[in-house]
């Protein structure tokens, strides 16, 4: 696998404002690359450096093999770019959209029509073709948008939260369009608050916070790493004592709170489990043989993000 997005000490400062403090990233070719990080902590910033729409104040940046400051032409015959604001297109078509966008990158007026097609079948869209783009909703502009990124056929997809603002349904349907995108050997590079929600479809991820890389790293190693650390919540009728005193027996509990804490519902425990699946199947089968009026066992995931970099601390970098 080759590196095809390369950051290297990239800063950027707006003023005396420090948006990006020396940034070194390297995206491997085919992978899907989630850009983790709340409010105001770089995401857009780096992701306008990657489009050449932005000068970088320090550092160098490669996208398929061209510089962004010697060689921008280059980088955005190279590359997708889906913003993280939609524009405002009065009285123009869902097709008419697509083909201003391909006209735009020089496709030859024979081929636009049929590529117009294509583009809406892939992003499900086909039956809104001779819809106005402002009668669309949020979740059909936003396919729209991703479908007007793809006009060019370029290698990388660059992608500001293309799931912000959507409902769960669209959220989905985002997901699924990425993982299509990736089959077709796209490297995606998206943003996003939420780790939670992108971690099933990211190859690797980086954690950004006040401009400044904080985990980065491969998702199946990272997954393999959260799996040591579960967090499981179990709730019983009545008094939580007998449940303590039998997750206290077993070898794969480390510690156990109790109800008393702020967040733990009444009558229940939470408790870290270091085992696999298995272990934590024999684990409530125990409880219910065992007497225990077990009636709930889940894994907490809320707070995916704290739980990340709490593992990844001192592992990655
Ligand atoms: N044009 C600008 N001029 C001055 N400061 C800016 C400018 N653009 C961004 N900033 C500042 O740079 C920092 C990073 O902003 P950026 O938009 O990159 O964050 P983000 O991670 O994309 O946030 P969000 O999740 O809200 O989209 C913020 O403190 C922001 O206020
Ligand atoms: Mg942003």
């Amino acid at each position: 696998m080759s590196t095809i997005i390369e950051i290297q000490g990239l800063t950027k400062k707006y003023g005396g404002l420090v948006a990006l403090n020396d940034l070194n990233l390297e995206i491997e070719e085919g992978s899907v690359f989630g850009f983790i990080g709340p409010n105001g902590a770089g995401k857009t910033t780096t992701m306008r450096i990657l489009t050449t729409l932005l000068k970088p104040t320090s550092g160098k940046v490669w996208v398929a093999g061209h510089s962004v400051n010697d060689d921008p032409r280059g980088v955005r015959r190279a590359i997708g770019y889906m913003p993280d604001f939609f524009g405002v297109y009065d009285d123009m078509k869902v097709w008419e959209y697509l083909d201003f966008f391909a006209a735009c990158y020089d496709i030859p007026t024979e081929a636009r029509a049929g590529m117009t097609d294509d583009l809406l079948a892939l992003v499900d869209l086909g039956h809104k073709k001779e819809a106005y783009v402002e009668s669309l909703s949020r979740g059909m502009k936003q396919r729209l948008c991703l479908a007007r990124t793809l006009a060019h056929d370029p290698q990388v997809l660059i992608l500001d939260e293309p799931a912000s603002g959507l409902d769960p349904r669209a959220r989905i349907e985002i997901r699924e369009l990425l993982r299509e995108l990736k089959d077709m050997g796209k490297t995606i590079f998206f943003s996003s608050h939420i780790l939670s929600e992108v971690a099933d479809v990211c190859t690797s991820i980086g954690i950004i916070e006040a401009g400044e890389l904080v985990a980065y790293g491969d998702m199946a190693e990272m997954k393999k790493q959260l799996r040591a650390h579960r967090l499981v919540q179990a709730q019983v009728i009545g008094d939580t004592t007998p449940l303590q005193e039998f997750l206290l027996r077993s070898d794969h509990v480390t510690s156990i709170t109790g109800s008393d804490e702020a967040d733990i519902p009444l009558n229940a425990v939470q408790f870290d489990f270091s085992g696999d699946d298995e272990a934590l199947s024999d684990l409530l089968n125990g409880m219910v043989a065992n007497g225990l009026r077990v009636i709930s066992f889940h894994e907490e995931t809320g707070d995916l993000e704290d739980v990340f970099l709490q593992v990844t601390k001192g592992i990655i970098n």
